[in-house]
């Protein structure tokens, strides 16, 4: 399917359309819509519809009391999403959840990277801090990440053995912790004094930033006070917060290292050491692989006889071993993950201040933003837009970025905050992880099927995406995995 031109614009610009409602009451509302009436999608959609643009004022959850404005312009097709990534037209300042910061108690006291905009000195030093562990530890990431996971794999299969069915969630929450860990810093965080607790601590120190915007399947009359309304106190998850940072501070050493030369204190470092890696990396982990598992496991038998084949082959042509250069050769195996992230970004908000006066081109028309206007992006919307992927827009694909017509559509996958055809780099806000994350997405795919001829399981949805639940595997009968 051709994609459509993101240049140039047709007519005169235009005011956005849509509703804020009324002051607070609109946006109490709307939230209800977005958590309980409509849901996340729906909440989108249904606006889309109701004012005939992809380019539409609407409030955003929290709102009350938690936001200050909740109003935003949302930028919901392909061709307009992109202006959240141009540094020159928007600001990133202290937006990285939105329209609430949670307070930087939770981050010993520092803003982390994440909510540095480029123009402030800190965020190229701790980007380039980020860029450099990564690439010092590139050799480590193919053994570490198939140790981790193949014995992830051994407990599937014993669970299976005993129950008829294994939980994936939950062994990922365990061994994506360890993994991140070991890779980036050589130390299992489970084999140091935070022992088993780690992914636990982790993940309540998420939710006391994430509340706002998640709902836990609660009754309405709890969630809205207990999670929509206040923040939750800090001083709550001070502890776990502690125990962490000790194990970064001993075994992120060498990195901490490398900070002091780029200019930052080992202190501040160390807190953003602790965010990129538990909420960035580990986060991004917690979600990706399930996501990534439950579109493989729905398409089913033909599909993991394909990419038995191709993995396979190209570990065999490597000597049995699995090289960069062979996941290289494995085409289906990226587009898979590729689709995978566009159908399903793990990330799907984003946020951006109009630095100044701007016009703003959807597929349909030209839209007038004033400076300090609120930009927002469902990113669902986006890479799932029908007028540059087609009619099967919102299918799978396994194929779709194979050969030279699929490689011009990656342009318009955005899980990085960034076009894929793109890099991160010190002067914007793409994901510093972008590499890494698509790497051990493959290497995932890989380890699957070097050990099984395929797999089934059930797909449900849960807190930030999907939950996965192994109900058999056939082990692999040829090739290099059996
Ligand atoms: C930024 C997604 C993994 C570190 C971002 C942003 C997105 C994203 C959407 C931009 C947020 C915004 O400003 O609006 C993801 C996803 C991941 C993942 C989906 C995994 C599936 C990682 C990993 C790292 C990382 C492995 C490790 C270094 C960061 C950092 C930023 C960021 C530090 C802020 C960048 C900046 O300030 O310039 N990520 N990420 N992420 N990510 Fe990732």
């Amino acid at each position: 399917m051709a994609a459509s031109s993101d240049q140039g614009s047709s007519g005169a610009p235009k005011p956005v359309p849509g509703s804020y409602g009324l002051p607070m009451i609109g946006a109490v509302r709307d939230r209800l819509d977005f958590y309980y009436f409509q849901g996340q999608d729906k909440y989108f959609e249904s606006r889309v519809e109701r004012y005939g643009s992809t380019v539409v004022r609407m409030n955003v959850p929290p709102g009350p009391f938690m936001a200050k404005d909740p109003r935003v312009v949302a930028v919901l097709d392909a061709k307009s999403f992109p202006v959240l990534f141009d540094m020159d037209k928007v600001e990133k300042k202290n937006l990285f959840t939105g329209t609430y910061m949670p307070s930087t108690s939770l981050t010993g006291g520092y803003r982390v990277c994440s909510y540095l905009d480029p123009s402030e000195p800190t965020h190229a030093k701790v980007k380039q801090l980020l860029f450099s562990l990564l690439l010092s530890r590139k050799d480590e990431v193919v053994p570490t990440f198939r140790s981790n996971f193949s014995s992830l794999l051994a407990t599937v299969e014993s669970e299976l053995a005993k129950s008829g069915k294994a939980e994936f969630n939950k062994l990922n929450d365990v061994t994506s912790f360890d993994f991140i860990g070991e890779a980036y810093f050589g130390v299992r965080p489970s084999a140091t004094e935070l022992g088993s607790g780690g992914p636990t601590k982790a993940a309540k120190w998420l939710i006391w930033q994430l509340h706002p915007l998640v709902t836990l399947g609660l009754p309405m009359i709890l969630e809205e006070p207990l999670l929509h309304t206040f923040h939750l106190p800090p001083f709550l998850v001070k502890g776990d917060y502690k125990a962490l940072y000790k194990y970064f501070s001993t075994a992120g050493k060498h990195a901490l290292d490398t900070a002091e030369g780029l200019g930052l204190s080992r202190e501040e470092a160390c807190h953003n050491l602790l965010f990129a890696t538990t909420f960035n990396s580990y986060g991004g982990l917690k979600v990706l692989f399930p996501g990534l598992l439950a579109q493989i496991a729905s398409a089913g038998e033909k599909l993991h006889e394909r990419l038995v084949a191709e993995i396979r082959g190209a570990v065999a042509e490597a000597g049995g071993k699995v090289t960069l250069a062979a996941l290289e050769k494995m085409e289906l195996t990226k587009s898979v993950v590729w689709e995978s992230l566009r159908l399903d970004p793990p990330v799907k908000f984003q946020y951006g201040h109009a630095k100044k006066d701007l016009q703003i081109a959807s597929h349909d028309g030209v839209f007038q933003v004033k400076k300090g206007e609120m930009l927002f992006g469902y990113q669902p919307c986006a890479t799932k837009d029908p007028r540059v992927f087609g009619a099967t827009a919102r299918e799978f694909v396994p194929d779709r970025f194979l050969g030279e017509e699929g490689s011009k559509l990656l342009q318009y996958v955005y899980w990085s905050n960034g076009r894929e055809t793109e890099s991160p780099s010190v002067d914007n806000k793409q994901c510093p992880g972008k590499n890494f994350v698509v790497l051990v997405g493959r290497l995932f795919v890989v380890e699957l099927f070097l050990r099984y001829d395929t797999f089934t399981a059930t797909v449900d949805k849960e807190l930030l995406g999907a939950s996965v639940v192994f109900t058999g595997v056939t082990k692999a009968t040829s090739g290099p995995g059996s």
